[in-house]
C-alpha cells in the first residue's frame, strides 16, 4: 500500500523490461539558478503511449511553461507565500501533507512522498513523512531509507542533487544509484517519471526529500515526464520549505521533550517524596529497635521505662543548655538511653541481688561499661552511645570505671549523662532507698551526701548550668513520671 516504498528498499539492480530500448541514455546536467545540481535522465521513447513527440515546450504544464514570465513568477511567489506560512503550523505532519499537496498540484504529480533526515553522519536515513497518491490508495508506514546510493531518495539526499528521470524502466546502466521495481509490482502500480529534489535547511544541510512521481496532467493518460523548468520553479522554494519544516519539526520534538521532562520531573517528585517516606520510617524504626534494646538491657533490672526516656530528655535538656551543636543535641536525645545495655550480658542473679553484693559479683557488675561498649561500637549511628555506655561511671577526678578518666578526658556526652541519671536515679524508689523530692536530689547533686561528692564526681560547668536549669529537670519528671 506504500506507494512511497517502491521507490526504494533493496539495493539491487533494477533492470526495466524497456530497458536498452528507445535511443540509449541521455543525460543532462546544468546548474540551476540557485547553485543547485540538476541532473536530467531520460531516454527518446518510441513506445510512450499516445504522447507526442517529446520536445522541451511539449511537456511543460500549461502553468509553468511560462516560466521566466510574469506568470510563472507569480506562481513562484504563490507558492513561497504557501510554504512560508509553514512556521504557524504546529503539526509537522500536517505541514509535510499541505507541502506535498501543493507541490505535486504545482507538478502534476500523481504520486509523491517527503521524507526527513533523521540520526547523524553515517547513521543518517530518510523517514517517510507524507506519502500520496492519487491513483491507489496509500498508507504512512514505519520504515526507513539509507542515505546512500541504494536508491533515489537516499542519493539526492546524499548528494543535494536534484533527479529528473524519465521512465524508471529505462535508466542507463551506468548510474551510481538506483531503482527496485519490487514494490510497484506489489501495490499493483507502474512508476514511470520522476522528479526528486532535496530540502535544505538555511545552512545548506539537506533536512529532507521530496519525491514526485508520475506526471499525469489527465488522468488516465500514460504519465509524461517532468520538465526541468518545474524543477526550477519548485528549487526556487526548497529552501523555505526546508526551513520550514526543520523548524516545525524542531518545535515539535521540543514540545515533546518537555512533556517527556514534566512526566519524568513529576516521576521525580513522587519518587523523592517515597524515599523521604522510607528514610523517616527507617528513622522511627532505627529509634524503635534502640528503645527496645535499652528497654531489654533493664528488664531485670530496677529502671523502667520511663526511666530510659526521662534520661533521654534531660540529656538533651542540658545538652542543649550547655549549648551543644544541634546534631549532638538530637543525637543524645536518643542515645542517651543506651547507657546501661551491657547489664545484658550481667548474670540477672547479680543484677537482682537484694544483699550486699561479694567482691567480685561489684567487680562483674561494674564490666557493664565495657560490654554495653562492645555491643553498640559496630554500628555508625550508635558511636555516641558506645561512648556514653563506656564512660558514664567515669568520675570528674578520675576515680571513676572503666578506665579512670578524668577532666575533659571524659567525653562530653558521658559527662552529661552521668548527671541526667543520678538526678533520675535520686527521684525514682529503689529497693535500697524511697524516691527523693526534685529539691533534695537538687541539694544531693550540688552539696552532695555520704555517697555523692559533686566536686569529685562531676564536670563543674555541667554542675553550674544544673544550679540555674534544674526546674526543667523537674519539669521532665513530671511530664514523664511512672513505673511503666
Ligand atoms: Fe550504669
Amino acid at each position: 500500500m506504500l506507494h512511497g516504498l517502491n521507490r526504494f528498499g533493496a539495493a539491487a539492480r533494477p533492470v526495466g523490461p524497456a530497458a536498452g530500448g528507445g535511443e540509449g541514455p541521455a543525460l543532462s546536467t546544468s546548474s540551476s539558478p540557485s547553485g543547485l545540481l540538476l541532473r536530467h535522465i531520460g531516454r527518446r521513447r518510441p513506445d510512450a503511449g499516445s504522447e507526442k513527440p517529446r520536445t522541451p515546450m511539449a511537456r511543460v504544464p500549461r502553468r509553468a511553461a511560462a516560466a521566466g514570465s510574469d506568470d510563472a513568477m507569480a506562481l513562484i511567489l504563490e507558492y513561497m507565500a504557501f510554504v512560508d506560512q509553514a512556521p504557524h503550523s504546529s503539526d509537522v505532519y500536517r505541514l509535510m501533507d499541505r507541502v506535498l499537496r501543493r507541490t505535486r498540484e504545482l507538478t502534476e504529480a500523481e504520486a509523491g512522498t517527503i521524507f526527513i533526515v533523521r540520526g547523524r553522519g553515517a547513521r543518517r536515513h530518510l523517514e517517510p513523512g507524507s506519502i500520496q497518491n492519487d491513483a491507489i490508495p496509500v498508507a504512512k508506514a514505519d520504515f526507513n531509507v539509507p542515505v546512500d546510493d541504494s536508491s533515489i531518495a537516499g542519493h539526492v539526499a546524499l548528494t543535494g542533487e536534484t533527479l529528473l528521470i524519465d521512465d524508471l524502466y529505462d535508466m542507463p546502466a551506468n548510474l551510481s544509484y538506483s531503482f527496485n521495481p519490487r514494490f510497484d509490482a506489489a501495490v499493483g502500480y507502474l512508476s514511470r517519471s520522476v522528479m526528486c529534489f532535496a530540502l535544505k535547511n538555511l545552512a545548506g544541510r539537506v533536512i529532507g526529500v521530496i519525491q514526485l512521481i508520475n506526471r499525469r496532467p489527465k488522468r488516465g493518460a500514460a504519465p509524461i515526464p517532468f520538465e526541468s523548468s518545474q524543477a526550477e520553479l519548485v528549487r526556487v522554494a526548497t529552501h523555505l520549505v526546508g526551513n520550514a519544516l526543520e523548524r516545525t519539526d524542531m518545535m515539535e520534538r521540543i514540545r515533546t521533550k518537555n512533556a517527556e521532562l514534566s512526566r519524568s520531573n513529576r516521576l521525580l517528585a513522587g519518587q523523592r517524596a517515597r524515599i523521604i517516606q522510607l528514610q523517616a520510617e527507617t528513622e522511627d524504626a532505627f529509634k524503635l529497635s534502640i528503645n527496645l534494646l535499652a528497654r531489654a538491657a533493664e528488664i531485670h533490672d530496677q529502671d523502667t521505662a520511663r526511666h530510659v526516656a526521662r534520661v533521654n530528655e534531660c540529656s538533651y535538656a542540658l545538652a542543649r543548655h550547655a549549648g551543644m551543636p544541634a546534631d549532638f543535641c538530637n543525637e543524645i536525645r536518643y542515645s542517651a538511653q543506651l547507657h546501661d545495655v551491657g547489664k545484658m550480658s550481667i548474670n540477672t542473679a547479680i543484677l537482682l541481688k537484694s544483699g550486699a553484693l561479694t567482691r567480685k559479683e561489684r567487680e562483674e557488675l561494674m564490666r557493664h561499661p565495657v560490654y554495653g561498649f562492645e555491643i553498640l561500637s559496630h554500628s555508625d549511628r550508635l558511636k555516641m552511645a558506645a561512648l556514653i555506655a563506656r564512660h558514664h561511671h567515669e568520675k570528674w577526678d578520675g576515680t571513676g570505671y572503666p578506665d579512670r578518666l578524668a577532666g575533659d578526658g571524659i567525653p562530653i556526652e558521658a559527662r552529661i549523662v552521668a548527671l541526667a541519671d543520678i538526678y533520675d536515679a535520686l527521684r525514682s524508689r529503689r529497693a535500697y532507698k524511697a524516691d527523693f523530692s526534685h529539691a533534695r536530689a537538687v541539694d544531693i547533686i550540688l552539696k552532695g551526701d555520704e555517697r555523692i561528692d559533686p566536686g569529685a564526681h562531676f564536670d563543674p560547668g555541667l554542675l553550674a548550668i544544673f544550679a540555674r536549669r534544674h526546674q526543667d529537670f523537674a519539669e521532665i519528671y513530671a511530664a514523664l513520671a511512672g513505673e511503666s
